[in-house]
């Protein structure tokens, strides 16, 4: 068997890389609508059932600004975090207000980025997952795909 194929065909038999995270196919609109105008629509595996339902409480008051729904809209989106949440035991905790860059698994993944970057005018907050990782939106945090200069080596 030629290798390339062999590694296609692993590809295929591992469940997701964890650089690709596409937003799955059944996501409702109103994640996209109401989750994504400020910032991008994270992966929902980025964090643990029970703080999405957490943060989904508190959308009033949400990091200082006012993300509120409609109950039904709510309960749709909540669902499906839910149901395509991360496991807390890779996670870590993640806080109160929860945030997938308090996470342990996201500072593990991130121990390789200068700290002054992450207060860089470019960068402005670790929630701004787009100033490195330019095809986040389409759900790559592939190392080939991080845009600024200081990240490539
Ligand atoms: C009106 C703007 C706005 C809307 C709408 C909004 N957010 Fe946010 N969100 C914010 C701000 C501001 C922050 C804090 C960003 C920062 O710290 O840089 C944030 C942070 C977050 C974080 C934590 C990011 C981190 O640091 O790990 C999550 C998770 C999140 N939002 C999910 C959601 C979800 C789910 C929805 C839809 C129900 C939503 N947001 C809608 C403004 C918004
Ligand atoms: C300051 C730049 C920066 C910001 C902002 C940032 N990241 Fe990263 N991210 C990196 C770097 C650098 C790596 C390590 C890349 C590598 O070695 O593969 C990484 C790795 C990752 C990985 C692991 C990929 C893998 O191969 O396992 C994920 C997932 C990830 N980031 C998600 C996020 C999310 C979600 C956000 C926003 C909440 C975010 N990142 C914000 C720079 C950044």
């Amino acid at each position: 068997m030629k290798r390339l194929t062999l590694i296609a065909l692993l590809g295929l038999a591992l469940p997701a890389f964890a650089d690709r995270m596409p937003l799955p196919a059944n996501t409702p609109a109103s994640f996209k609508t109401e989750c994504a105008s400020c910032h991008l629509a994270y992966p929902p595996a980025l964090l643990a059932s029970k703080d999405w339902q957490t943060l989904m409480g508190g959308l009033k008051d949400h990091f200082g600004s006012d993300a509120a729904v409609d109950a039904k809209t709510a309960q749709e989106i909540g669902d499906f975090l839910s149901s395509n949440a991360g496991s807390p035991s890779k996670l870590g905790n993640a806080g109160n207000p929860p945030r997938i860059t308090q996470t342990a698994r996201f500072v593990r993944k991130h121990d390789e980025v200068p700290a002054k970057l992450w207060r860089d005018p470019r960068v402005k907050s670790a929630a701004n997952c787009e100033a490195c990782h330019r095809n986040a939106a389409s759900g790559s945090f592939s190392e080939r795909d991080l845009v600024l200069p200081e990240l490539k080596r």
